[in-house]
């Protein structure tokens, strides 16, 4: 009973599992959405047999996309994880999901504790915190870690983005008034499954050390870089997009640094990875 079911295989977080896993020589399954399409939760099978839990690496996680898609992002972010939960239920092992800083609403000015109240702004904050509801409900033993503003040197993400831009344009324009923690893949991946091994269950916030807005991140990769494209801040609003997003999404991470140490800072995961980019 070793073997760990990794869903959304092929995401930034589920590439990451997959080779932490492999460099552990953890027995594991990979599903991708094509193994598994959680789409269509009434159809959902998994190969729990032998299973000690699962991940769920899986979401539709395009934040503006789901401001019109919002029908399906909730069978994906909400629907399917309450019947993930349901199947874990059944099967009597743990479900480890994952959640995001987006379900706050990003007035506070301090970071967000754990059971602060849900108050997402947008669609996919909404299906997500919808998600979180639905997974607390299902009976199952579960680790919910919400994370926020996650990057990894694949894969599609704000530090890529970046990096790609500052190489190609001599000045950038980047919002100043959204405050988050960035998050390496590595950092939530180690972090979650430290948790997971240790019989931790409930509701965890996993991210780096730190925090920041978009423009201080710019920055930083600029720094890292050694650019000299020259970057601009603005406001959210000069730079309207389809969904808003919070204002303040720093989470509280003490209680998952009583249990495992401190979190790295972002600034070194993010030299160590716009290094290799
Ligand atoms: N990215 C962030 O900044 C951020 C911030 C806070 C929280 N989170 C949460 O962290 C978790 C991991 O995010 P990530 O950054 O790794 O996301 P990601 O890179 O966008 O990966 C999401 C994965 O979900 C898969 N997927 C999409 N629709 C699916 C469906 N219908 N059925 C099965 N799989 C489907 C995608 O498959 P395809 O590759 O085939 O599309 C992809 O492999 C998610 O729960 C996300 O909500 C992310």
């Amino acid at each position: 009973m070793s073997r760990l079911v990794v869903l959304g295989s092929s995401g930034q977080l589920g590439t990451m599992f997959l080779d932490l896993l492999q460099g552990r020589g953890e027995e594991f399954i990979a599903m991708d959405q094509a193994d598994c399409d959680l789409s269509r939760p009434d159809h959902l099978m998994l190969p729990l047999r032998g299973a000690r839990a699962v991940i769920n690496c899986a979401a539709f996680t395009a934040v503006d996309a789901a401001e019109a898609e919002e029908d399906l992002a909730h069978k994906i972010n909400a629907e399917a994880v309450g019947k993930l939960g349901a199947l874990c239920r059944t099967a009597g092992i743990p479900l480890l999901h994952f959640s995001t800083d987006y379900v706050f609403d990003g007035t506070a000015s301090t970071p967000y504790a754990i059971d602060h109240p849900r108050a997402p702004i947008g669609a996919y904050g909404r299906t997500k915190a919808s998600g979180e509801d639905l997974l607390e409900t299902s009976g199952a033993e579960y680790l919910l870690v919400r994370t926020s503003w996650v990057y990894a040197a694949w894969g599609q993400n704000f530090v890529r983005t970046m990096v790609k831009l500052l190489r190609e344009k001599s000045e950038v324009r980047v919002v100043d008034d959204q405050r988050g923690r960035p998050t390496h893949v590595r950092t939530l991946a180690e972090r979650s499954l430290a948790l997971l091994d240790r019989g931790e269950r409930g509701t965890f916030h996993v991210t780096d050390e730190g925090e920041c807005t978009w423009y201080g991140l710019s920055l930083a990769i600029k720094e890292a870089l050694g650019a000299s494209c020259q970057v601009h801040p603005c406001t959210t609003a000069e730079f309207p997009r389809p969904a808003r997003r919070p204002g303040y999404s720093v989470l509280d991470i003490s209680k998952s640094e009583s249990i495992l140490g401190p979190a790295p800072h972002y600034l070194q995961r993010l030299r160590e990875t716009v290094g290799v980019l």
